[in-house]
């Protein structure tokens, strides 16, 4: 097959990965409006370059009129999650959806691979609509946690490196190295809780912030320059060694002057 025809058929493949990407991003987008933390950390995805796939299809003894229907991971999306937990809160997002339909999963946290990777696989048939009508692809998605990511990234160009196999020692240190990536997973998740609360208190002090600047603002554009000075200072002092009663506080009276000065200045 020409180069050029391989292009055409990967096509649908991209636009695939392009609308699951969003679609992905769309998920933690909402949630992070919502001021919640979101299962999904971050999200990737990749197009198999036409070498790899030859190469597969070579190793697997695939013909090449049989690619498309044997090969699952042509078009191939990564999801990381902050916590092991998250992975199962993400598996069951998507199978809830109507707009992709699982064939089937691999639970490799579960079943921990001999080499050491960890992830959570779907294989889904995904529609698209390309110029010329529907057609279904499939798609392989990788959930997995940062730890878990880390560990199967430097496992990977180990694998690049040592084309005809990585030597037993190095195999055997690599195995180490993912067990110790999960035990990090499982000691994190003992303080979730924690986490997610100095998360959330983030957010909350970050989005009031917001909101009593915005209103220094609202107090300038109204002339009062004195009175917005003098919330500045105070905004600046509870940030550097004030808590978040107090940024609270200062909202409400910031909100109180905002609504007498508006007042004032209509009348
Ligand atoms: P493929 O021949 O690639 O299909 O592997 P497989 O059938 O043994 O496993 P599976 O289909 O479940 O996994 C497919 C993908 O998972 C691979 O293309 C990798 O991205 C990832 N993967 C599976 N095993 C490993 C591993 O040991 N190390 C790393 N780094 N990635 C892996
Ligand atoms: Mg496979």
């Amino acid at each position: 097959m020409q180069t050029r025809e391989w292009k055409r058929i990967l096509i649908p493949y991209q636009q695939a990965v392009e609308e699951l990407k969003v679609k992905f991003k769309s998920i933690r987008r909402e949630y992070r409006k919502r001021n919640d933390i979101s299962p999904i950390e971050f999200v990737t995805g990749r197009v198999k370059e036409i070498s790899s796939i030859l190469e597969k299809a070579k190793k697997f003894d695939i013909p090449l009129n049989r690619i498309e229907y044997e090969l699952e991971d042509i078009a191939g999306i990564r999801i990381m999650c902050q916590f092991v937990n998250d992975i199962y809160k993400v598996v069951e997002i998507i199978r809830n959806r109507k707009d992709m339909q699982i064939m089937y999963e691999k639970d490799y946290i579960f079943n921990v691979k001999e080499s050491g990777y960890r992830s959570y696989h779907m294989i889904i048939k995904y529609p698209v609509y390309t110029a010329f009508g529907e057609q279904y692809i499939l798609a392989e998605l990788q959930i997995r946690t940062l730890a878990m990511n880390f560990w199967a990234t430097i496992e990977h160009s180990l694998n690049y490196k040592y084309k005809q196999g990585i030597p037993v020692e190095i195999q055997s240190r690599l195995k180490a190295a993912a067990d110790a990536a999960f035990t990090l997973d499982q000691l994190v998740l003992d303080i979730k809780d924690e986490i997610m609360d100095a998360q959330k208190l983030f957010e909350v002090k970050s989005s009031l912030v917001t909101d009593i600047t915005n209103h220094i603002l609202t107090l300038i554009s109204l002339g009062r320059m004195k009175e917005a000075t003098g919330f500045q200072s105070d905004l600046e002092a509870i940030i550097s060694d004030g808590d978040i009663l107090e940024l609270a506080t200062l909202k409400e009276k910031i909100e109180n002057a905002v609504v007498l000065y508006r007042g004032k200045a209509f009348n």
